[in-house]
């Protein structure tokens, strides 16, 4: 039984949380998530130096804002659990070094927690289920398929070797035209769109393994935006609906049978209960949750409430309460920022450094 504060800042939601309880019955006090998505809007993408900045001067109150939520005093805290990576390094060394700071005022111990640990260890949180469980992580930072053997146990199945879901989500969304975030945008497009009619590449769907590709995926949608730009002289709403359509439907089935071939590998562990979490924003897809039911046949296909499943600090309290309880020591004032940290030290490292810093 701990009382944490969690504090998150690895890309552009400043983030902080109380979290008390035991790993079986731990329990939100409060999740308080400030986006910087209005800072960023006017450049496509998340800039690094305004992201830092940012959490710089907004930790102070967001951490503020979670322990009042709370009804927590500094007194009442047993530990702070700060992201130390993987992530945009200036905004996951401003969580550090702010943590590191609140470490020193107040004596409280400091667990630097893996960001993907906590969105891996979520599904715990929210529906109590026990290891191992097969975990599919579709964000717009991050794609891999894991699994969770234990509090800081991770097994990598495959990831992608290039872009996350997300992004592509986005940037095909930017490409026709489409507000931002991309994602449901595309989606509520794709609606009225027949996802037949343009044909898109399923990639490394050949090869063998978990691994996945969405950059190739991007540019076929611009190549077939400009074909038919070429051909009609413009595009119209029906085009776009169909290519949303096509494109959501060559992501979500590459994430199909990448999870039936991480599904055939975690069988192997034969789990008493066999479950697919999946978890990012992502997973909001309606389209893509079907595949993946379909996909998961008799395993049980969980995803956490999405406030829970997108960045959020209430996960990086909840590792550092699952990891302590499990006995992994505390960090101390030499806790380093890392722009890169695998979950899965023994297998290869992913490549790839997307818009929202390293994917692992
Ligand atoms: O986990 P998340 O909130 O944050 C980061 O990745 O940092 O994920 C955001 C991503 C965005 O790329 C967004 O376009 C995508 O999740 N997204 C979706 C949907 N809702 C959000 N993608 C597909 N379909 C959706 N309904
Ligand atoms: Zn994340």
């Amino acid at each position: 039984m701990a009382t944490l504060l969690g504090i998150e800042s690895s890309c552009d939601d400043t983030a902080a949380a109380v979290l008390t309880g035991a790993p079986a019955d731990a329990r939100v006090l409060s999740s308080v998530v400030e986006g910087q998505s209005a800072l960023h809007a006017a450049y496509g993408g998340v800039v690094p130096e305004i992201a830092a900045r940012a959490h710089a001067e907004r930790l102070d109150a967001v951490i503020a804002r979670a322990m009042e939520e709370a009804g927590t005093g500094w007194r009442d805290l047993d530990g702070i659990a700060v992201t130390a990576g993987p992530g945009l390094i200036g905004g996951v060394l401003s969580g550090v070094m702010h943590a590191k700071g609140l470490s020193a005022a107040t004596g409280l111990p400091l667990k630097g927690i893996n960001h993907l640990a906590g969105h891996a260890l979520t599904p715990r949180l929210t529906h109590g289920i026990p290891f191992p469980y097969l975990m599919l992580l579709v964000s717009g930072g991050h794609c891999q398929f894991l699994i969770a053997h234990g509090p800081d146990r991770f097994e990598r199945l495959g990831g992608t070797i290039d872009d996350a879901p997300g992004e592509a989500f986005d940037k095909v969304a930017r490409l026709l035209g489409l507000p931002q975030p991309g994602g449901p945008s595309v989606e509520q497009a794709a609606t009225q769109g027949d996802a037949t009619r343009i044909p898109l590449p399923r990639p490394l769907l050949d090869r063998p393994g978990c691994d996945l590709s969405f950059s190739g995926l991007k540019t076929a949608v611009l190549r077939a935006r400009d074909r038919l730009v070429s051909d009609q002289g413009g595009l119209y709403r029906q085009d776009v609906a169909d290519i949303c359509a096509a494109f959501q439907r060559a992501v979500s089935d590459v994430l199909a049978e990448k999870a039936r071939r991480a599904l055939t590998l975690y069988a192997a562990l034969s789990p008493k209960r066999p479950v697919l979490a999946v978890a990012g924003g992502v997973a909001a897809n309606m389209a893509l949750r079907t595949a993946l039911e379909q996909a998961a046949d008799r395993a049980e296909v969980i995803a956490p409430p999405l406030a829970l499943c997108t960045d959020n600090a209430a996960m990086i309290a909840y590792a550092g309460i699952e990891q302590t309880a499990a006995g992994a020591p505390w960090d101390d004032m030499t806790l380093a920022a890392r722009p890169r940290w695998p979950l899965d030290s023994a297998s290869a490292p992913l490549l790839g450094s997307g818009k929202k810093g390293a994917k692992a």
